[in-house]
């Protein structure tokens, strides 16, 4: 019953929208051309489109937010003003159908499974009784950074076209899992922990795939993942998984599941479409049966600025970006101004801490008038360091490669 969570204002918006959740299509295929024509027009085509056919309840103003059909892209730019956390009304919507306006008051969630003693439930105010915990956490997708795959690297991929802005940094509260796992009597053989969403079936190319849910191994589970109930000091908006999601830190966005229903602990491995067709890698470089399925994210980084920015000769700017790393903290950010010729290391200013982002700025005076690329290049406490090139998949996850921002300077 994809409705049963639905008021009629929801029901009223999709209506409006003109489509059932099935029809919303998920994938775009990327043409390789060239890539900054495509890059541009893709996303001043999407900028118009009528944010009610989105299926997200939030406005989507286009001075902050680039939609992707059922997603809706943070745009950089508007990030100048903003400090560590991205505030709820600018965080990026990633939805594999539409957002279910779920009613906390009835809503129960139930555990169950071979890996549990005592399976049972628990209602809204009862979670919120429990012994909370308040982290800040990056939520990204797998796809963030896709489509420069096509337009740095001239390659076709599928899926939707994110630049950057698939990211967001939250202050997360809510019950640690493991309380909630072990208050059902988690056993010690239990091996996997999958919790399914509240959100419409997913349907593509006329396969019904069920309700979003993804397997997480059972000790990542009880080390630090959150069931949030809170983002930002208020309650979970309805894009965000209203009543209670998942939040897993440094794995990919589709690990923390957003309106969470029931979740299943198991004590054989579980699977579900999530981990066997889609968010593991496939392409050339891999099995034809596709790499393991994903879990952490690499490193990244992206200048707060607007894509093709226009600067002026002999004026100083000072630029400033975040990197981030699902490995650790970020140890070093090296920046060139100069299309990579030559790098300077970048100050970190602000809070410096593991599954979140660092922010960075330098300073630059543009000399010379004419398209500049900018380039920022980050390392992580493990060591990992952004590469030049990022090895092709077909889903374009995990692009991680040092990304060319284009400038335009211009004289004064
Ligand atoms: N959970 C459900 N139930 N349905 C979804 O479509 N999308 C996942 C994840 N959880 C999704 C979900 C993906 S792919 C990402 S990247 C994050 O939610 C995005 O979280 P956000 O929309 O709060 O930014």
């Amino acid at each position: 019953m994809p409705y049963e969570n639905l008021d009629d204002e929801a029901v009223r918006r999709r209506a409006r929208a003109g489509r059932t959740p099935q029809e919303a299509p998920d994938r775009l295929r990327l043409a390789t051309v060239d890539g900054r024509t495509l890059d541009e027009k893709d996303l001043d085509d999407r900028a118009g489109d009528d944010p009610s056919a989105s299926g997200i309840v939030k406005p989507l103003p286009p001075e902050l937010f680039v939609e992707h059909e059922t997603n809706a892209e943070m745009r950089w730019d508007a990030m100048g003003d903003v400090g560590f956390h991205v505030p709820n009304d600018r965080f990026f919507v990633r939805n594999h159908t539409s957002t279910p306006i779920v009613d906390a008051a009835t809503w129960r969630l139930r555990l169950h499974g071979t890996g549990l003693s005592a399976p049972r439930s628990f209602g809204y105010e009862e979670l919120l009784a429990m012994p909370s915990v308040t982290r800040d956490v990056a939520i990204e997708c797998a796809g963030n950074g896709r489509s420069l795959f096509t337009t740095q690297q001239h390659q076709e991929v599928a899926g939707t076209p994110w630049r950057l802005g698939g990211i967001g940094v939250a202050r997360w509260r809510g019950v640690p899992l493991a309380t909630v796992l072990e208050r059902a009597g988690i056993t010690p053989d239990a091996v996997d922990v999958m919790a399914r969403g509240l959100d419409p079936a997913y349907v593509a190319d006329g396969v019904d795939h069920g309700r979003v849910r993804r397997p997480i191994p059972a000790a990542k589970a009880l080390r630090d993942v959150i069931l949030a109930y809170e983002m930002n000091d208020e309650p979970l908006p309805p894009d965000h998984g209203h009543p209670v999601r998942l939040v897993v830190p440094g794995w990919i966005g589709l690990a923390s599941v957003k309106w969470v229903g029931d979740i299943e602990v198991s004590t054989s491995p579980l699977s579900s479409p999530w981990n066997t067709e889609f968010y593991r890698m496939f392409g050339d470089a891999y099995p034809p049966q596709g790499g393991a399925p994903l879990t952490t994210q690499g490193v990244r980084s992206a200048f707060e600025l607007p894509w093709n920015a226009t600067l002026v000769a002999g004026r100083p700017y000072l630029l400033r970006g975040r990197s981030w790393s699902g490995n650790g903290r970020i140890a070093d950010v090296e920046v060139s101004l100069d299309g990579g010729a030559t790098w300077q290391r970048a100050p970190l200013r602000g809070p410096h801490v593991a599954s979140t982002w660092t922010r960075w700025q330098v300073t630059w005076k543009p000399a010379e008038t004419g398209r500049h690329f900018l380039l920022a290049r980050a390392t992580d406490e493990t060591g990992a360091v952004q590469p030049s090139h990022t090895t092709h998949n077909d889903f374009g996850y995990l692009f991680d490669a040092v990304v060319r921002h284009p400038v335009t300077v211009v004289s004064g």
